[in-house]
């Protein structure tokens, strides 16, 4: 109400003119317009190259917010498959540090040549492409620490741990395997492997999401899932394990929604969502997994960690 007499008393021509600008800026660039990434040509910026060597060594990797991306590799298969934009590296320059890998093990002997899918669809990379990806920028990025997840799928779940286990002595990559939280120094410049029934290597990772989450038919009701499950996490008991929150979804056939059409619903609602927690509430909050974030998601979830006192 207050703004309404400013309108009517006579500005300055260059005031005006500014004033124009800020509108015709935000209108067109509203809070959220870059949450939302479905071009993998739009270059990342080095904002979040290195963001975690701004965490405090001593801290345990579970009281760490991190952005992730649900089903990471699945760049290809149509509008109902496809959930990222970004290849590899541009996701982990853009600052995504938890990996979401479904192999496949086609009778093979070899970790290495284990193929990544989602669902039945074959994604065009094997489990070393993915290996040496993450390796060349723990390389290049030292202080960083990327979190793995392997999800078996179909044929031969059992066999996963034992090959990977194997695959990663026998190359010699540094990876935590074990079930205890380490502390950032721990893990800097490693792989960390989260396990989750049938894989049973690295930290035990807990999901909030409940069977058919992942199915939305309101975006209304996916928005209050990941409220309940922000607020579950923030409660819960992260010193023994790593919370993970999906923000993405996928409809059925009768409602057209696919993962693209609710990530660009969600991310921009999330991304001002993220604002309104309180600071005390972000830990054990863990791993926020999305489809196609933009810079501006992903740079919101890494700057919660340094408002307030997380340490
Ligand atoms: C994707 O990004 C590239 C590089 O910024 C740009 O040239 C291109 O026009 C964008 N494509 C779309 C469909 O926006």
């Amino acid at each position: 109400m207050r703004t309404i007499p400013a309108l009517h008393s006579p500005l300055k021509p260059p005031l005006c003119l500014c004033l124009l600008l800020v509108i015709f800026i935000l209108g067109c660039h509203g809070v959220g317009e870059f949450s939302f990434n479905d071009n993998k040509s739009k270059p990342v910026s080095n904002n979040n190259a290195d963001w975690m060597a701004r965490l405090n060594d001593n801290m345990l990797l579970s009281d760490v917010l991190i952005p992730g991306t649900h089903d990471t590799m699945a760049l290809h298969g149509g509008p109902l498959a496809k959930c990222q934009a970004w290849k590899l590296e541009d996701q982990l320059k853009a600052g995504v540090r938890y990996l979401d890998l479904r192999v496949f093990n086609f009778f093979s002997s070899d970790a290495g040549k284990l193929f990544i899918v989602h669902g039945i669809i074959y994604q065009h990379k094997r489990f070393e492409d993915v290996v040496n990806k993450v390796n060349d920028f723990l390389k290049q990025h030292p202080q960083e620490t990327v979190l793995m997840r392997v999800k078996p799928e179909h044929f031969k779940k059992g066999k996963v741990n034992d090959l990977l286990d194997d695959y990663m002595n026998k190359k010699k990559i540094s990876v935590w395997v074990n079930k205890e939280i380490p502390k950032m120094n721990q893990v800097r410049g490693k792989i960390v492997f989260l396990q989750k029934e049938p894989f049973t290597l690295g930290i035990p990772l807990t999901s909030t999401d409940q069977q058919n989450d992942y199915v939305v038919k309101k975006i209304e009701d996916k928005k209050n899932k990941i409220k309940d499950h922000i607020n579950e996490a923030a409660e819960g008991r992260c010193s023994e394990k790593v919370y993970l929150i999906y923000s993405s979804g996928t409809g059925k056939c009768k409602n057209f929604k696919t993962p693209k059409t609710i990530a660009r619903e969600i991310n921009p609602w999330l991304t001002q969502h993220l604002d309104k927690i309180p600071s005390e509430e972000h830990k054990c909050v863990g791993v926020i997994a999305m489809d196609f974030p933009g810079e501006e998601l992903i740079s919101r979830i890494i700057n919660l960690n340094f408002i307030g006192n997380q340490n």
